[in-house]
């Protein structure tokens, strides 16, 4: 049989920097057997410069055909007088867009070692294990009529928030399979108190659980109450599921009770394809970090993480993913920590290249 394909997109700022930690680990992998036939290729304003445009159509081809994707993270000061329609972040839209990757799974999980470095009290965030499920291909990010118009004599900024029946049953079913598989506890946040959709999201998400997933223990919030209850008590949480734009301020929020951004890998899961397997690009909660790129200062334990997604829900190897991340855990336990981990102690942090040679030797001794 073919090895499995992963199409990396490295993008830019500390993007290639995570990457390059990442590339550690998989060849690791290769070396005990479980080979990937990696390509590479270029995403956000790496691809701008390069070609003009954040995604060219034959990169597109590429994710469409691979079986996993991986991405850095796309964006930067440099792009950020371009005009819209090229800006990095375009690129990364469109593919989630054309992957059709409506269900983005963002895990905050508080690992014993950094329990006492969040900004929340100790027992607030130890043994967290939450996730929140994002819908990622719909809502305001992409509702149309949606631009920047003149009325009169001033401009007026348009977006629309649009959710049909049918795109918020499938990721609410998203959200009841992944907590039939955890605590078997659903919390839905919208803000129904204001928005139609709102109120059609609670309703069809409320649908869908009476008359597939009764089993399961659901709840709804507004989200701004939300926000507060995930920094007052977070563990009352299991599986969170909310719209596009909700799910991007709250996943950054959940960051920040496991330590830092850094930390946060993400899956974004389409429909199951003909070989059972969902479409999939799997990517670090946080950005391009411009603030620290280039200085070797950069956490890769988002990324590293993400690849353990990947070897989850893309190439059925839960048992690698497993062992992947319980050699970051090791690491972390062992006191290495990159900047961003420290607080000012005076401790003197590791570099992104050597937690990645930490991570690989962690595993080899797993
Ligand atoms: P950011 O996530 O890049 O950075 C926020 C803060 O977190 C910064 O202080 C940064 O140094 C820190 N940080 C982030 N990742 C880190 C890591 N791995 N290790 C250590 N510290 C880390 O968000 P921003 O500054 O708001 O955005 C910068 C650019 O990134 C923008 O162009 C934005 O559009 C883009 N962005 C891209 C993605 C993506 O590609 N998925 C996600 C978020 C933001
Ligand atoms: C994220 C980012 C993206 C988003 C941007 C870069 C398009 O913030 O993945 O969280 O807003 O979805
Ligand atoms: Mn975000």
């Amino acid at each position: 049989m073919a090895n499995p394909s992963l199409l990396i997109l490295p993008g830019d700022g500390i993007g290639p920097e995570v990457m390059a930690e990442v590339r550690k680990v998989a060849d690791w992998f290769g070396s005990q057997g479980l080979v990937f036939d990696i390509d590479e290729d270029l995403v956000g304003g790496a691809a701008y410069d390069a070609h003009g445009t954040p995604l060219t159509d034959a990169t597109m081809e590429k994710a469409q055909a691979a079986d996993a994707v991986l991405l850095g993270a796309v964006g930067g000061p440099k792009y950020d007088t371009l005009d819209f329609s090229v800006k990095p972040e375009r690129g990364l839209l469109r593919l989630r867009k054309e992957m059709d990757l409506y269900a983005n799974l963002r895990p905050a999980q508080c690992f014993d070692a950094l329990a006492d470095f969040s900004s929340l009290k100790t027992e607030v965030v130890s043994g967290l294990d939450i996730m929140i499920v994002r819908e990622l291909t719909s809502g305001v990010y992409f509702g149309e009529p949606r631009g920047i118009v003149t009325e009169g004599n001033e401009r007026v900024g348009i977006n629309t928030q649009r959710y049909t029946e049918s795109e918020i049953a499938r990721v609410a079913r998203s959200a009841f399979e992944l907590a039939r598989r955890r605590g078997n506890k659903v919390c839905s946040m919208e803000k129904a108190n204001v928005m139609e959709s709102g109120i059609l999201w609670r309703e069809v998400v409320q649908k869908v659980h009476d008359e597939e997933y009764p089993d399961i223990e659901l709840s709804h919030m507004y989200a701004d109450a939300g926000a507060m209850q995930l920094t007052r008590w977070p563990k009352q949480f299991d599986v969170i599921v909310t719209d596009n734009l909700f799910g991007d301020l709250l996943s950054d929020l959940a960051a920040m009770l496991t330590g830092s951004l850094g930390m946060l890998p993400s899956a974004s899961l389409g429909a199951p394809m003909a070989n059972g397997r969902p479409k999939a690009l799997y990517e670090p909660v946080h950005g391009s970090a411009p603030d620290i790129a280039g200085q070797g200062k950069a956490n890769p334990i988002a990324c590293i993480l993400s690849f353990a997604m990947a070897l989850r829900y893309s190439f059925d190897r839960g048992d690698e993913a497993a062992r992947l991340e319980k050699a970051v855990e090791a690491v972390l336990a062992k006191g290495l920590r990159t900047a961003d981990l420290l607080g000012e102690e005076g401790r003197q942090p590791v570099s992104t290249s050597e937690m990645g040679d930490a991570i690989v030797a962690a595993l080899a001794e797993s």
